[in-house]
C-alpha cells in the first residue's frame, strides 16, 4: 500500500463550500486525489491517502481514502469535490465514520495521525526539495507527507523535525499533485 498525507492549513472543514479556490484551495486537494488514485484507464489499487484539513470552521478533520474495488462506483475525476463535500457532511462528532466504502472521516490532528502511523511501524518521509535525493533513498514502510500551495506550515515541520526523513524529487518546486505523480512513477519503476 502506498501511503500519502496531504496537509492543508486552510482547507475548509465543513462541506458547505461552493468556490473551490475560496474554500482553502480545495482545487489543489482535488488534483491531489486524482493524482493519487487515477491512471489513464484505471484506478490504482494500492493507495491510502490521508487528507488533513485545518481550515475553518471545525479543524482538524482527517479524511482517509483507501483504494478498494467499489471505488469506481463513487469516485469520479469530474466530481472529487462532491465526494469530499459529502464526506465532510457525514462527519459525526466522536466517531470515525465510513462515509463511503474505504472512505473515512474523523476529527484527528496531524500530530495524532503521525503518532498513530509511527506506532504502526511506518517510516515518515517529508517531501522537501532540500531533502536527500529520492533516487538515493531506500523506502521501507513509507508514508509520504507533503503540503499544499503554501507548503507544510512551520508547526507541522517542527513536529516532524526529529521524526521524518526529508526526501527530494529534484530542484524544481512542483505542485502537490505533481509531487504525487512523480512519487508514484518512482515507486512504479522500483517494482
Ligand atoms: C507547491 S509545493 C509547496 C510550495 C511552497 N511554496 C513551499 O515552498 O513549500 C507543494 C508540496 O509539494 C512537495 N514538493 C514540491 N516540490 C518538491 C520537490 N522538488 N521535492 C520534494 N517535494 C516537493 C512539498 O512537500 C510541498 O509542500
Amino acid at each position: 500500500m502506498r501511503e500519502f498525507i496531504y496537509f492543508s492549513k486552510s482547507a475548509r472543514t465543513s462541506g458547505n463550500f461552493k468556490d473551490l479556490m475560496k474554500a482553502g484551495r480545495m482545487d489543489i486537494m482535488c488534483h491531489v486525489v486524482i493524482a493519487s488514485f487515477f491512471l489513464s484507464h484505471k484506478l490504482r489499487e494500492d493507495v491510502k491517502l490521508h487528507l488533513v484539513f485545518n481550515g475553518p470552521p471545525d479543524p482538524p478533520k482527517h479524511l482517509e481514502l483507501v483504494s478498494n474495488s467499489a471505488m469506481r462506483e463513487f469516485i469520479s475525476k469530474k466530481d472529487v469535490a462532491g465526494l469530499i463535500k459529502r464526506m465532510l457532511f457525514k462527519y459525526k462528532k466522536g466517531r470515525k465514520v465510513e462515509a463511503f466504502p474505504g472512505c473515512f472521516i474523523e476529527k484527528k490532528s496531524f500530530g495524532d495521525l503521525i503518532s498513530d502511523l509511527i506506532k504502526e511501524g511506518k517510516t515518515v518521509y517529508l517531501l522537501d526539495a532540500k531533502g536527500k535525493d529520492i533516487r538515493q533513498t531506500e523506502l521501507k514502510n513509507a508514508v509520504f507527507v507533503f503540503g499544499d500551495h503554501e507548503g507544510l506550515p512551520k508547526a507541522e515541520k517542527k513536529l516532524l523535525k526529529k521524526i521524518a526523513k526529508k526526501i527530494s524529487l529534484g530542484k524544481e518546486t512542483y505542485f502537490a499533485s505533481q509531487a504525487v505523480v512523480i512519487m508514484h512513477n518512482e515507486l512504479d519503476r522500483r517494482i
